[in-house]
């Protein structure tokens, strides 16, 4: 088969991460008769730097001809970077809302997996995470606050700044069923979160939410209030199978879960539309600290390729054999510097990508 995937490998450890990724995936090509067919891209700061902007029309219309796009991370140091010294809608960020709202990305999947070799990094107590935990953040990435209309306008004399946080019964409901969709093939529970005793639009997410379960009578739906979910995700994250919830409280509780995971630089994620296509990239940042220092951890963008893999090719074996190989490499107590614990060996981001796509095939 041939796989047409677009690289985006943008800004800070994004190309060091994405090069071991690609590395695992020609591995993978190589042993199960596949060819990967890959079409760069620009985005993000990396993209201001040669066009001016985060976007193109044209590398949009690039990725559309792709069947997935693998990303790496976008965005600099907003103290230093001069991409932070242009309009907010010129800056790397607003690359990647455009890029999510142009594909219709509506559906980001953001799991949070407690690796039994890893718990010495989680930083909850032991008791708390005794058994492990397996949760997967559904977030809702084209609507509400970060697509709403926005403006700072002076009222007065004194300045003023709007966001609007608007969602219909359509965004809402497609989110809700492929959340159902998921918890089907998972442990069939689903946490709707919200903040429905202030706000409009989680009363609308409540009613429709509930009404997308009445078609998944197995799946047993609770609803949470974000804020008594940011104190549950540490007080019993086992607690949690799906949560399904909109863009912001997603962006936020999606880094309190990595954080308890112990290694935001462990955790994959990907953006779904309505089609097989898909955009995946790891759920950590571009660290712009650590760049260029051959020491960022490439699992995370290791394990967005398996999912591409599962979820835009249906190549479910291939996409076992690369998660397969990660397991190993940790049993074997190879950790980079983020996960490193004592009698473990460190190993750079180039080998670790070695060892990985050493244990396929
Ligand atoms: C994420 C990031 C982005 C977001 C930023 C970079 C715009 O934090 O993917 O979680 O808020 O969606
Ligand atoms: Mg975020």
């Amino acid at each position: 088969m041939v796989l047409r995937i677009g690289v985006i490998k943008g800004d800070g450890i994004g190309p060091e991460i994405v090069t071991e990724a690609m590395k695992v995936l020609d591995q993978v090509a190589k042993v199960y008769g596949h060819t990967c067919d890959y079409t760069q891209l620009l985005m993000g700061g990396a993209s201001i730097d040669v066009h001016g902007v985060p976007l193109t029309d044209e590398t949009v219309a690039e990725a559309k001809k792709c069947d997935a796009v693998l990303m790496g991370s976008i965005g600099g140091d907003a103290k230093t970077s001069p991409w932070y010294q242009l309009e907010p809608s010129k800056r790397p960020e607003a690359g990647l809302l455009r890029i999510r709202k142009e594909l219709n990305l509506f559906a980001n999947l953001r799991p949070a997996v407690l690796y039994d070799e890893l718990k010495g990094a989680c930083p909850l107590k032991e008791e708390i995470t005794e058994g492990g935990f397996d949760m997967m953040i559904m977030r809702e990435l084209t609507g509400g606050l970060y697509f709403g209309e926005r403006k700072t306008v002076e009222e007065n004399g004194v300045m003023t700044a709007y966001d609007s946080l608007t969602y219909n019964e359509h965004e809402i409901r497609r989110i809700a069923k492929r959340g159902f969709d998921i918890a089907m093939k998972r442990r069939k529970k689903v946490t709707s979160v919200d903040k429905a005793n202030v706000l409009d639009s989680s009363r609308l997410w409540r009613k429709v939410v509930e009404e997308v379960a009445l078609e998944y009578p197995e799946v047993t739906l609770e609803h949470m209030l974000v804020d008594n979910c940011a104190m549950q995700l540490v007080k019993d994250p086992k607690q949690f199978d799906v949560i399904l919830t909109e863009n912001m409280f997603g962006d936020i509780l999606s880094d309190e879960a990595s954080m308890v995971t112990g290694s935001i630089g462990m955790l994959a994620s990907a953006s779904l539309n309505e089609t097989k296509f898909g955009l995946y990239e790891p759920s950590g940042g571009s660290a712009p600290d650590i760049a260029g220092k051959g020491i960022a951890n490439p699992i995370a963008t290791i394990l967005s390729a398996a999912m591409m893999l599962r979820f835009s090719f249906d190549l479910d074996q291939e996409a076992d054999a690369i998660e397969d190989a990660v397991a190993k490499v940790l049993e074997e107590g190879y950790r980079t510097i983020d996960i490193m614990s004592e009698g473990k060996q460190q190993v750079r981001t180039d080998k670790m990508g070695d060892l990985i796509a050493g244990n396929i095939g």
